[in-house]
Parts: structure tokens; sequence; C-alpha cells
């Protein structure tokens, strides 16, 4: 009998996924409750739609997981789902699909705010003066959260002649030469030029960066968040941005998304928000396939499909 695979993934993604040489059966789910799947199903691969993101307070619906042996999430972030989505019997993420261009457009990031490319830009003769602009080597990047994205972007800031801190959950040795690892979140905090928020969002990080972690914070430090929305007190920041406390801010997440309208960091002039769009890339679609294909392979196997999540830890 065939594997079952029920996707929320679009029609050209599932086509792609039935040529597998396991020539699994790929089934649509519902459209607006994708768990109903779970009992017509082996693997169900879901993405963070709109559908999970109003369903995160619903109950476990009765009878789920189902016939279900693995739920796929295409995002990394598990945070979107309802918490009872963890019960399945094998819970596994998209675990370093868009690490890369994450960590590019945080190497973009750095560089736009150090070169000023926003403000140096003249228009006319009368602007062509000298500027004073920043360095970017020799600067000090502290990041949050040392996992997939943490150590795709600690690679690109040592070649680039960047001091690294880092700090993770876990006491376990940095997976890259040149990384001072800190004992304390403060530490990181207190030694970066730039601060980058790479940590999953569960119930230990909510907050994490709130008033009192800002103050260990040089005033002059550019805070980059990647991860979510909810790792930053975003009161926090705006009272940190406007005291002189904090020198500038690039966020590609916030809590909610997007932010209610009259929100102040929409045209804060020390804030760069993006639209969640840091992972957005042409490859992204393909390089997922390729992890799915491989995972299924294990699975056949016998073996442990890879970046299995942490029902306790959240991520
Ligand atoms: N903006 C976007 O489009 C986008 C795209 C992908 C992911 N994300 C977000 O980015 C997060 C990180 O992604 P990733 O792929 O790098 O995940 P990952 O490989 O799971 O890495 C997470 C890192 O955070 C650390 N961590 C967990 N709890 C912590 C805590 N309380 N204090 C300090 N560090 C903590 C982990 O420590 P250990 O190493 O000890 O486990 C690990 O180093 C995701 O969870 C997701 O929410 C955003």
């Amino acid at each position: 009998m065939s594997f079952v695979i029920a996707s929320q993934m679009e029609e050209g993604f599932n086509a792609q996924l039935r040529t597998h040489a396991s020539s699994p059966l790929v089934i649509p789910v519902p459209e607006e409750r994708p768990w109903e799947a779970a009992n017509d199903a082996d693997l169900l691969l879901i993405r963070p739609s709109p559908q999970w993101r109003r369903s995160k307070t619903l109950s476990r619906p009765g009878g789920w997981p189902g016939r279900l042996k693995w739920v796929y999430s295409a995002s990394v972030g598990i945070d979107f789902y309802p918490s009872w989505v963890l019960e399945a019997p094998l819970v596994t993420c998209g675990r370093g699909v868009a690490s890369a261009e994450i960590a590019d457009y945080v190497i973009a990031a750095i560089y736009a705010h150090s070169k000023n490319l926003d403000a140096i830009g003249v228009h006319q003769p009368s602007e062509w003066k000298p500027r004073p602009l920043g360095r970017v080597s020799g600067t000090t990047l502290g990041i949050v959260g040392l996992g997939a994205i943490g150590t795709e972007v600690a690679r690109r800031a040592l070649v680039l002649g960047m001091q690294v801190t880092a700090t993770r959950r876990r006491p376990r040795p940095s997976p890259l030469e040149g990384v001072k690892l800190e004992d304390t979140l403060q530490a990181v905090i207190a030694s970066a030029d730039h601060l980058l928020l790479a940590l999953p969002a569960t119930d230990a990080t909510r907050s994490l960066i709130d008033a009192a972690a800002l103050q260990h914070a040089k005033p002059s430090a550019h805070i980059i968040n990647v991860a979510r929305g909810s790792v930053l007190d975003q009161d926090a920041l705006v009272a940190a941005l406007d005291g002189g406390r904090l020198g500038f801010a690039t966020l590609d997440v916030t809590e909610p998304e997007p932010l209610p309208a009259d929100h102040a960091l929409w045209r804060h002039p020390r804030v760069r928000l993006t639209p969640h769009v840091s992972s957005n890339y042409t490859a992204v679609r393909q390089v997922l396939l390729d992890k799915i294909a491989a995972d299924l392979d294990r699975f056949i196997r016998g073996e442990p499909p890879s970046d299995i999540v942490d029902s306790v830890a959240g991520y």
C-alpha cells in the first residue's frame, strides 16, 4: 500500500513530491481545516497558513493525530501551530532550508546600517559632500541563538573580520571556530555592535529581550530580529531607541504581523521594518523538496528523519 502524504503545499509542489522513488500518494488537505486530513494520511505536510494561525487556540480535535505517523512542518518555527500538533508521533521541521538566505539578509542589514546606504545617495550638485561612514570589520556581532541561522550568519561575519559572540540554550560547544560562546545573555548583549536575534518563539523566550536586557546594550547598538516578534519587547525597544539607549533596529518580524497601522515602529526614523521576507528566495521550493525527499528516504530505511522537533523545548 502506498505511503499517503496529505500536503498543504500547492499542486505543483505536490506533483513533484509524487515523483519520489517510493511513489507516495499525495493528497490535498481541507483548505480551512488542514488537521482533518489526519485520518487519511501517514504524513501531514503543513505550512504556517492563516488557517493554522487563526486556530492557535483551538482545542485538540477529537481523534488527533488519527492515523498520522509524522507531521512535517515546512517552516522551522512551529509556534504558529496549536500545541496539540506536537502530539503526533513524530514532528520534524524545515530547519536549514532558508538559513543561508536569511544570513545574507542579516549581512545586508549590517552593511546598510554601517554604511548608511539609505541616506548617502545624492540627487543634486550641492549634496556632493563627504559623509562619515561606519566600518564592519573589527566590530562585534552578538548572536542570541546559535542554531542553523545563527551559525550561517556567524560564518559570514567571521570572514568579514567581525568578532562574534553568542549564546544558545544548551551548554554545547560552538559549531564554528572563532565564535566566543558567552555564559550569559547579558554578556552577549553588552559585547554587540550588531545584536542578532535568531532563537525560537517558546514560552522561555517570550520577551527575553526586554527593558532590563536592553540596558546592557551599547547606546549605538544595532539590533536585528529575524526570529519572531515575541522574543523582543517592542515597547521596550521603542523606549530604548527614543531614550538614546539603542542605535537602530532592523526588524523582519513583529508581533502581531502586520503591526496596527498607528504603531510607532512603522515610521520610526531608526527602524528598518521588512514584512517577514528574509527567508524569501527563488530556489526555496526546490531546497524544501530535496529535504523532504531525503527525509522520506531515511524514514523508509527505518532511520530517523532530520530535524526532529523537541516537543518539551518547543523547537
Ligand atoms: N524571518 C523568517 O522568515 C524566519 C525563517 C526561519 C526561521 N525563523 C525563526 O528563526 C528561529 C531560529 O531558526 P533556526 O533555523 O536558526 O533554528 P534552530 O536551528 O532551532 O536554532 C535555534 C537556536 O536558538 C537557541 N535557543 C533556544 N532557546 C533559547 C534560549 N532560551 N536562549 C538562547 N538561545 C536559545 C537554540 O539553542 P541550542 O543550540 O542549545 O538548541 C539554537 O541555537 C526559528 O525558530 C524561527 O522562529 C524566521
